[in-house]
């Protein structure tokens, strides 16, 4: 059992000691308040001081830690695979990310270590608890970078070229801290480790609230993808420009948002939801007519078909915006997931072993939906009474949380 007795912030311990790291101090667009939430993005100075948390937590319990070839940590409890059980999640963020989305599989994970170790447990196969690099996406633009790389679902030449938002590549990045990026790839003896991946992980709506239950299985997930539409125009002064005539490109991106909420709207029985949450105009002048606009396309449906029919009809929609303002419009894929149906008789089997919890659908993508295509794999999900995700309001009761490690270590101790 977790220890009960936990209290204080209403934070399990792990989740407390990195509270303050990566805190977001940047003010909103209004610059009257501050955002809230974490930045931790891969390699910048709080995901460094992460992993080094979980390097020094994870050796504490006696785990003998390794980076992989794609910047992901293993926490070894023995000698690594073959057919080891591995559970764990992500560290990083998005921009003023929640303190659960990912931390708490991670903290789950160590957490069950101890209560495994405590009650004198010694695993009979091997076992590790995993820190998926950039599973967001929040710097490079692609999710679950880590994972990915290590299935081969993303050319390390493509990884390396990556940029964020302030132009620098992966590559420079990984240089700059020490890491050696020329090892990236698909990492066939890293996969050929794990038997099973299980992934304990917030929940991301409101279910579990009205459906009376601390913890659940995730049944399926969401096809979903991340699309930039460049609108481009032409740039000129705002003063001395008439309005008849101009080739304003955040004019065209601005309808083409309105027509991408419309169209997700009327997809409702796909469960469509199309999203811009980041944008850019260059020049970005308050007196200047913007010469290209960049706008990133979230876009997600029940099936890898009706997200393409979504991103078609978006597309059409974009085309014709951009065209009505005499722009022109490139549309560039930045990465795609294919709907996922978590393996059958784990779900089933977890469930049934937990009491019979709900099983849940997600449209949340998660690295747990990558490794599905490629080892059995399963999910967990603790409830978060608000229900909102990616935003600092996320959040879970304390012993809901505890609910999570109590299941987490049973299914651990039944597979181990
Ligand atoms: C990650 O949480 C995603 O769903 O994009
Ligand atoms: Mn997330
Ligand atoms: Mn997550």
């Amino acid at each position: 059992m977790a220890d009960s007795s936990v209290s204080g912030t209403g934070l399990l311990p792990g989740l407390r000691e990195i509270d303050d790291v990566g805190r977001d101090t940047s003010r909103g667009a209004s610059r009257t308040g501050l955002r809230g939430g974490y930045r931790r993005h891969l390699f910048d100075d709080a995901e460094l001081d992460l992993r080094a948390w979980f390097i020094a937590r994870a050796s504490a319990a006696g785990l003998a830690v390794e980076t992989d070839r794609n910047a992901n940590l293993w926490a070894w409890w023995g000698a690594p695979g073959p057919n080891a059980v591995v559970t764990g999640s992500h560290l990083d963020s998005v921009p003023g990310g929640g303190a659960y989305d990912g931390p708490l599989g991670v903290v789950s994970a160590l957490d069950a270590v101890a209560a495994l170790r405590a009650a004198g447990f010694v695993p009979s196969r091997p076992f590790a608890v995993v820190v998926f690099a950039e599973e967001e996406g929040s710097r490079f633009g692609v999710a679950c970078l880590g994972s990915r790389l290590m299935t081969g679902q993303l050319e390390p030449e493509r990884a390396r070229s990556l940029l964020d938002p302030e132009g620098v590549s992966l590559a420079e990045a990984g240089s700059r801290v020490g890491f050696d990026v020329a090892n990236l790839g698909h990492d066939p003896e890293a996969l050929a480790r794990i038997g099973l991946f299980i992934e304990l992980h917030v929940e991301q709506g409101r279910a579990l609230i009205d459906l009376g239950a601390p913890v659940a299985v995730a049944s399926s997930i969401l096809a979903h993808g991340r699309w930039r539409l460049t609108f481009t125009g032409e740039a000129d002064h705002a003063g001395t420009t008439l309005m008849q005539g101009r080739r304003d490109p955040v004019v065209a991106a601005s309808r083409a948002i309105v027509a991408l909420r419309d169209i997700a709207v009327s997809r409702a029985a796909q469960d469509a939801r199309a999203t811009v949450g980041r944008s850019s105009w260059a020049s970005g002048g308050t007196n200047v007519i913007a010469a290209e606009a960049s706008v990133w396309l979230d876009a997600r449906a029940a099936t890898d078909a009706d997200t393409h029919a979504l991103v078609a009809e978006i597309v059409e929609a974009s085309t014709a915006a951009a065209t009505l303002e005499g722009c022109e419009l490139d549309v560039a894929e930045e990465s795609w997931s294919g709907a996922v149906r978590f393996d059958v008789g784990l779900r089933e089997g977890f469930a049934a072993a937990l009491g019979d919890v709900p099983r849940l659908s997600t449209g949340a993508g998660h690295d747990a939906g990558v490794l599905a295509g490629v080892v059995p794999t399963a999910m967990l999900f603790v409830r978060n009474p608000t229900g909102i995700s990616h935003a600092p309001e996320e959040f879970a009761e304390l012993a809901d949380t505890l609910a999570g490690v109590d299941a987490l270590t049973s299914i651990l101790r039944s597979l181990l």
